[in-house]
């Protein structure tokens, strides 16, 4: 049997207070239902199909390279089981239908493939689990055999049933033709005036169908977002999740609770982080990294025994074996770092090669620039890229010697061995070997006396 996912992501999420579908808030640096795209294809479906309102336009923009799912539109939102009718009529009646929420994005494949193994081409299953408050859930109802006779929502249940531990997660596998003719019957006549998916399951009960009801143990697993607190929440049990996989692979970690992946991080042995490091995009490490407290890292390659010290910024860039960078470093975009290089505290670099063991240890700005071999830049130099128009580049070139608080004004060339003055303005190339200097001689006068203050009567 082949199997199609609807996943139902129309609601409007009005308990968010926010202008952003709910859909597309942010979970670990991805929008909430690209989590829920990602787990629907760890189970290789023949389709996807997404039931999209609210935001629709924004939904679809967001989601525009998934060319694997179809888009449907439910134009008013009547209900759960409305919103799986608008997508039967894409759905192959062959096929087994998986229900997915677009809200729920912490479900996880092992658990689905266990329901899915409980339903077949007649029988549906649902994914259930006992909770110790149970408000607010549909409840599943048992005959006295122990067979799951129907679903019956909150605001319908009876004193009695509201008792009832056992709720309904909402997901559920189905095999098509029958959902169909079983969606047929339902209407809504109820408290809420919707057309409840969860009817489906009394209808199958009565049709003789078996109802399997699979428990899912991680509550996490089925919360669902609907406000900001709930969004933090499913945050910290991501990020929980991710750490402890990690960790499992090696990685040390100082404090686990205080760690942030939102993408992908690969790395080599005896990698370890210091407390608030976030971890975006695409990050790989080598060997024996240390990353400092308080460090952001954001879709870089970083060498074996690379030093990355408290309070820096990493973005973009490429860092070759045993460099050191920081404390409070920032590197921009298109940074290279060759082996060895090192860049201190309030260094900015961007766009920047800086060669094998050159250094600028203190307080410069260095973009546009490729720097040689052994090059040292004082404290305060500034590579001046920018006419206020026009980017140009500085070269600097091996064994160079640039002195503190200098200005490069760019584009411009400091040659082999060269070396500036302190204190210079450099605006012509400087040829190897030799000194370039602006700055004014000092003068000395002797005899100067510092003025005293006068005494007041
Ligand atoms: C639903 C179940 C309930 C279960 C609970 C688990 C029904 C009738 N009830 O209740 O048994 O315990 O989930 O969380 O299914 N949606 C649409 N279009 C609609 C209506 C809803 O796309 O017309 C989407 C919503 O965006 C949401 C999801 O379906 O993501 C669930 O809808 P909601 O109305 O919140 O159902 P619950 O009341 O939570
Ligand atoms: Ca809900």
């Amino acid at each position: 049997m082949t199997l199609e996912v609807i996943i139902l992501a129309a609601g409007k999420g009005t308990r968010m207070r926010s202008a952003l579908p709910k859909v597309l808030h942010d979970l670990a640096g991805r929008p909430l239902i690209q989590h829920v795209l990602d787990t629907a294809r760890e189970l290789s479906p023949d389709r996807i199909h997404v039931v999209h309102g609210h935001g629709a336009e924004l939904v679809r923009e967001h989601l525009a390279d998934a060319e694997d799912i179809n888009w449907v539109e439910q134009a008013e939102q009547l209900g759960t089981g409305h919103a799986v009718s608008q997508a039967l009529p894409d759905v192959n009646p062959d096929a087994r239908v998986l229900v997915l929420y677009g809200d729920v994005p912490l479900i996880r494949a092992k658990t689905l493939r266990a329901m899915l193994d409980q339903s077949d081409d007649s029988h549906p299953a649902l994914l259930t689990a006992e909770l110790n408050n149970p408000s607010g859930y549909g409840r599943i109802l048992r005959d006295g055999k122990g067979a799951v006779t129907a679903i019956v929502e909150e605001a319908e249940a009876s004193q009695a049933e509201r008792q009832i531990a056992e709720i309904n997660t909402g997901f559920m596998a189905c095999p098509a033709g029958r959902l169909q003719s079983w969606l047929e019957e339902i209407d809504n006549s109820n408290r809420q005036g919707e057309f409840y998916l969860t009817d489906v399951v009394g209808r199958a009960a009565q049709a003789g169908a078996t109802v399997s009801a699979v428990g899912c143990q991680d509550s996490n697993e089925i919360t669902g977002v609907n406000s900001q607190a709930e969004l933090a929440q499913v945050e910290r049990c991501f990020q929980a999740r991710q750490a402890e996989a990690l960790m499992e692979a090696g990685l040390g970690l100082r404090d686990p609770a205080r760690f942030d992946l939102r993408g992908s991080l690969r790395f080599g042995e005896d990698c370890v982080f210091d407390i608030n490091v976030v971890v975006s995009g695409e990050v790989r490490l080598g060997k024996g990294v240390s990353v400092g407290p308080n460090c952001q890292i954001i879709d870089s390659e970083i060498g074996d025994g690379v030093e990355i010290r408290a309070n820096s910024v990493v973005e973009g860039v490429k860092i070759a074996d045993q460099c050191a960078i920081g404390p409070f470093a920032r590197l921009r975009p298109g940074t290279i770092l060759e082996s060895g290089a090192r860049v201190g505290n309030f260094v900015e670099t961007k766009n920047t090669t800086l060669g094998e063991d050159s250094k600028a240890n203190h307080l410069a700005y260095v973009g546009d620039a490729t720097v040689g071999q052994r090059v040292n830049i004082g404290a305060g130099v500034i590579t001046c890229n920018y006419d206020g128009a026009n980017k140009h580049p500085t070269v600097i070139e091996d064994d160079a010697f640039v002195g503190s608080n200098s200005a490069l004004v760019a584009p411009v060339t400091v040659g082999k061995g060269a070396t500036v003055g302190a204190g210079s303005a450099v605006s012509r190339d400087v040829p190897p070997g030799q000194l370039a200097l602006t700055r004014a001689e000092q003068q000395v006068r002797s005899g100067w006396q510092r003025p005293k203050k006068e005494k007041k009567n």
